[in-house]
């Protein structure tokens, strides 16, 4: 059986700047709070019109071009948005008809901020399984839209931020490297510790304007309680894969941790025991894009000669549902 290896990588985020500045203007919050707590100097917001599968397409014309492909070589998409363009269908049979493909299967997953791990294990399962040779696989996502950006929803409108990211798997026979572990789980019991209670089709309607007044469009978060089960779940996950790939701590050139707070990051990274050099973060200028913010991360540590071919490369995710995993790739 072939391993899965990456065989580019890209990202976009929009051009418009919101920095803790502005968002002092909407809401009482400010830049000290937001730096102290999160580590966020900036975000990005998409433009009026602007779907993740607009960014996406950008972000995947770009890992085209650093591979020398055409978009037609790619036969399978694989997207990881808990922000779709409509509510039905999924993202990915936009971006496909915005590549100008068709026909290719489009498997749209949410799993939030596990989005992309997730996404990464059912695509390293069809390589390996010979069902397709080229998946563009997709992180991207749309917060500014549905955030509550004034004082009811400061506690998460100034966290997260939009952006996409992909990358570009197929099968490689080289026995040293490509993906060598995927480990995802989840656990219910905290599904609404961090949610979005509407629109929700458990309900009749599944929105109303009350829920609208109400403000229930929007996240809801037990912020310590997230922080806590994180910062033991994401160095949990690394061992875990590295106990599979039979490697250990020291051997890992680059942890790539899903950006939800720098202070999750930091407290992953001094349970580790990891050198600065050694983890990569970006949320300082793009706050939390949730499924997308690990393959951007990853892209510019690429795109920074941080990674190179033979490196030994680590990511880990945890997020709402509650759902966490790790994943580990010799580059
Ligand atoms: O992507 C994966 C999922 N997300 C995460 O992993 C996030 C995990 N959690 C966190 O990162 C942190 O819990 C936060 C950054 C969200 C919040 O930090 P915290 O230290 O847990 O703050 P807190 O929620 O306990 O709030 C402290 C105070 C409260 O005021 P009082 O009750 O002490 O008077 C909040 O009302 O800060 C207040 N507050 C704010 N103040 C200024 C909440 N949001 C803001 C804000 N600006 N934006």
């Amino acid at each position: 059986m072939p391993r899965t290896e990456f065989i580019s990588t890209g990202y976009y985020v929009p051009e418009r700047v919101v920095t803790n500045l502005e968002l002092e203007d909407y809401m009482d919050t400010s830049d000290d709070w937001i730096r102290k707590r999160s580590g966020i100097e900036e975000r990005r917001w998409c433009k009026e019109g602007q779907g993740g599968s607009d960014m996406a397409k950008v972000a995947t014309e770009r890992a085209l071009e650093k591979a020398g492909m055409e978009a037609d070589e790619i036969d399978c998409i694989v997207v990881a948005t808990i922000s779709p363009d409509y509510f039905f269908p999924g993202t990915g049979v936009f971006l496909q008809r915005k590549l100008g493909l068709s026909e290719i299967p489009c498997f749209d997953l949410r799993n939030q901020c596990s989005g992309f791990l997730y996404a990464l294990q059912v695509a390293d399962a069809f390589i390996r399984l010979g069902q397709y040779r080229r998946i563009l696989l997709v992180g991207t996502e749309i917060h500014s839209t549905g955030l509550q950006v004034n004082d009811v929803g400061r506690d998460t409108a100034v966290l997260f931020g939009d952006g996409a990211g992909v990358a570009i798997l197929g099968p490689t026979d080289d026995e040293e490297r490509g993906v060598l572990a995927v480990r995802t789980h989840a656990d219910g019991n905290f599904a609404e510790k961090l949610w979005a209670p509407a629109p929700a089709c458990i309900k009749n309607p599944f929105i109303s304007h009350q829920d609208i007044d109400d403000m229930l469009v929007r996240p809801f978060m037990t912020g310590k309680e997230v922080f806590r089960h994180a910062v033991t779940r994401m160095p949990e996950a690394i061992h875990e894969v590295l106990d599979e790939a039979g490697l250990t701590l020291d051997q890992i050139d680059m942890v790539i941790p899903h950006q939800a707070n720098l202070r999750i990051s930091e407290m992953v990274q001094r349970r580790l025991g990891l050198s600065d050099d050694k983890i990569y973060n970006n949320i300082m200028r793009y706050g939390n894009t949730t499924a997308a913010s690990i393959p951007i991360a990853l892209s510019e540590a690429v795109d920074e000669g941080k990674i190179e071919r033979g490196d030994l490369v680590a990511f880990t995710a945890f997020g709402s549902g509650f759902t966490w995993g790790g994943a580990l790739v010799r580059w």
